[in-house]
């Protein structure tokens, strides 16, 4: 069997892409083990997802640190303590500092719950549906510095229903979430994803913007 990568994930909630991503390394089809979940909130859900299939898990509240640096350099530690060779940001609520981000280039991911460069930042649901936008989405996208700014690996679009509310619309999409995302990091586990000065060369292509062309389908 070829050596499993080493993913570190990071996620301050439920943990549900956690969740999609530890099932595809169980059953094999992500050739990866992931090395330790690091959260900053002592209540994530993500934490008990993790310690029941056995996952090192790890909690570095950051309110035990005054500055944003000297939080961002324990985690970069434990990460590194870890062996880590992939970075996973899923649902994590805290902005990584540009050395973090830097340490990590090309190695780190997010899922960002809208079609980017469309709504960075928070309340991206509500914000589609205000717009009256037709479509809306997810993005797994390289992180850099820029909030949410990023290039992108790959979206899931979604259309947006007559009587969506915000929370319909989040678990719709959450849904595809979890598709993209393992399918992002298996990429990466395959060699197949490259960060190279502000571009994705996928499979050895140039990706244009708007990531890999992909038709996802709802699973039954
Ligand atoms: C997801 O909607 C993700 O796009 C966003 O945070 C949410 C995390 O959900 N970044 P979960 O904790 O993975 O269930």
């Amino acid at each position: 069997m070829s050596k499993l990568l080493r993913i570190g994930v990071l996620a301050s909630g439920g943990g549900t892409n956690l969740q999609a991503i530890i099932d595809r390394c169980m059953d094999g089809s992500l050739a990866a083990e992931i090395a330790v979940v690091i959260t900053n909130n002592p209540g994530a859900g993500a934490l008990d997802r993790a310690s029941s299939v056995g996952v090192p898990t790890l909690c570095i509240n950051h309110r035990d640190f005054s500055q944003r640096h000297e939080f961002d350099g324990a985690v970069v530690k434990a990460l590194q303590d870890a062996g880590v060779e992939l970075v996973v940001l899923a649902g994590f609520m805290r902005i990584l500092t540009p050395h973090f981000v830097n340490r990590f280039l090309g190695q780190l991911m997010n899922i960002h719950p809208s079609l980017l460069p469309k709504y960075p930042g928070l309340h991206t649901h509500q914000r589609a549906i205000d717009a009256g936008d037709s479509e809306a989405g997810a993005t797994v996208h390289f992180v850099t510095p820029e909030l949410d700014g990023g290039p992108t690996i790959v979206q899931a679009r979604v259309p947006v229903l007559k009587n969506d509310t915000a929370e319909l619309l989040a678990n719709r999409i959450l849904a595809f979430e979890h598709q993209i995302y393992p399918l992002a990091a298996e990429w990466f586990c395959q060699g197949l994803l490259e960060l190279r000065d502000g571009n994705i060369i996928f499979d050895n292509e140039l990706l244009p913007a708007e990531g890999v062309s992909l038709e996802i389908r709802e699973k039954q």
